[in-house]
């Protein structure tokens, strides 16, 4: 029997609307994959081209920004700047041969609770078909089992 691949995916979440969607999407006892780890940020604009890469490097499969809609960040344009990031992040995985894909901007409302789920879904979902980042090694039986 094959194991399903469960890929390890961080969401930054800003702390208004976002984060609000998350809680409502609890609230309302929406499933979505238990494969997402949120990581409260105070806007997206906070996030650095940084903290997307080394959640790469530390472990993650695919990484993804959830913020306020456009226009309604707390920040006025922290959104903009991340979905510029974002976009600059993807060209960078590009080069160093990555699936861009594994990386992605949302954007939820308080209010889009059941929109931030099938968020968490779908893009779960597109790092399950891309498969693992790091392929695993594979081990040494033989030594072990000597
Ligand atoms: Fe939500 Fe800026 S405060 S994206």
């Amino acid at each position: 029997m094959t194991q399903r691949f469960e890929p390890k995916i961080l969401c930054f979440c800003c702390q208004w609307c976002s984060y609000a969607a998350a809680d409502l999407a609890g609230s309302m006892r929406m499933q979505y994959p238990t494969n997402v780890h949120i990581l409260k940020v105070p806007c997206t604009g906070r996030v650095d081209i940084n903290h997307i890469l080394k959640a790469f490097e530390v472990g993650a499969d695919g990484v993804f920004l959830s913020g306020c809609l456009l226009g309604d960040c707390h920040y006025l344009e922290g959104n903009y700047f991340a979905t510029t990031r974002v976009k600059r992040a993807k060209q960078i995985l590009q080069s160093i041969g990555i699936d861009p894909a594994r990386v992605e901007m949302f954007y939820n409302s308080s209010g889009m609770g059941p929109q931030f789920a099938q968020c968490c879904t779908e893009f779960t979902e597109r790092i399950r078909q891309l498969g693992p980042l790091r392929k695993k090694a594979p081990q040494p039986q033989a030594a072990a089992a000597a």
